[in-house]
């Protein structure tokens, strides 16, 4: 199995999805380890779980810092432990921008509503009031805003008709501690998705000028220009045209490029199967080390190769410069 993606967890109470993490981890398949779980509540309950389950913990209080510096104080002793992925388990603390950005789409939260239904407190409550059906909670990236990052997953949870508070949030609690792991373990192990590299290759490939997709004997792939003369300068292999692995496949500028790249690193490229005589390189993507300002690059390199004149004219101008 591939390296366990390493994961502090920072609670400020209870804990226990903090403990619901840390015991899905200890089974052998689950791909994330729990590296470190800190507080700032020195006395919270789940530091002292956490010890008992041999896990390094830390804490310190926020009282008399300012947020930054507290954030600051925080992010070191993550940082100290190894750990690539923040999980935010009742953590209740606002976290200051300069703490979300330097975990930016590494930074995961728990919230007890069905966003972006009810962000902030008193979820249970406002859902009952307004007469809903259904509760839940969500699990979400962590952004600037309050509990307004992308959803990863959600889970419904019914409100029964003499449901309070304490009472729908009681169930609500359990589906967290079902939800929050296997999100976790998809999230961390989404390089491996073929569906979300497709995804990234897709966004990126559409973010050129004059893009659409067309796919091209089952395999997705993308064209520059008209719909009615567009050209291929990318097209998403897997298991597709004779590839074995999920691959890129773009235009270089011929054979040298082509042969010279594989040179350089014949882990990421080989000469495509169908392709591979017209100068095209696959490059993997399924390696798990996904450079992705590199495979930008690429395909903005393949675009110029094919667009047509109009479109790449403004660009061989500004090079001269
Ligand atoms: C949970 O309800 C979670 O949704 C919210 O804070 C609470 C934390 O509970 N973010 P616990 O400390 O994990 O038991």
């Amino acid at each position: 199995m591939a390296e366990k993606a390493r994961i502090a967890i920072l609670i400020s109470g209870r804990g226990s999805n903090m403990a619901a993490l840390v015991y899905a981890a200890k089974s052998s398949d689950c791909p994330y380890e729990i590296v470190l779980v800190a507080s700032n509540v020195p006395d919270a309950p789940g530091l002292t779980l956490a010890q008992a389950e041999q896990i390094d913990i830390f804490a310190h209080p926020h009282k008399g810092l300012s947020r930054e510096a507290h954030d600051t104080i925080m992010h070191d002793a993550i940082v100290r432990s190894g750990a690539e992925y923040v999980v935010l388990a009742g953590y209740m603390r606002i976290l200051s921008d300069g703490f979300v950005r330097k975990w930016a789409d590494h930074m995961l939260n728990i919230h007890p509503s069905l966003l972006p239904k009810y962000k902030g407190l008193d979820t249970y409550q406002r859902a009952i009031d307004a007469g809903d059906k259904v509760a839940g909670c969500s699990v979400h990236l962590v952004t600037a805003e309050l509990d307004d990052g992308p959803v990863l997953a959600q889970t419904e949870v019914a409100i029964l008709p003499d449901d309070d508070a304490e009472t729908l949030a009681s169930r609500i609690l359990i589906a967290e501690h079902q939800l929050y792991p296997s999100a976790l373990a998809r999230y961390v192990t989404r390089e491996a998705d073929p569906d979300w590299i497709l995804e990234q290759i897709r966004q990126r490939a559409l973010a050129l000028q004059e893009t659409h997709e067309r796919a091209s004997f089952g395999a997705p792939g993308w064209r520059v220009g008209s719909q009615t003369t567009g050209k291929y300068f990318a097209y998403f292999a897997q298991s597709h045209h004779g590839e074995a692995s999920v691959a890129l496949l773009v235009k270089t500028t011929g054979l040298d490029e082509q042969a010279a790249l594989i040179d350089v690193d014949p882990d990421l490229y080989y000469a495509p199967k169908f392709y591979g005589k017209s100068g095209w390189i696959a490059i993997r993507l399924d390696t798990g080390r996904t450079d992705w300002g590199h495979i930008a690059e690429r395909l903005y390199k393949s675009w110029c190769q094919v667009a047509p004149k109009r479109l790449t004219r403004l660009i061989d101008i500004a090079d001269q410069f």
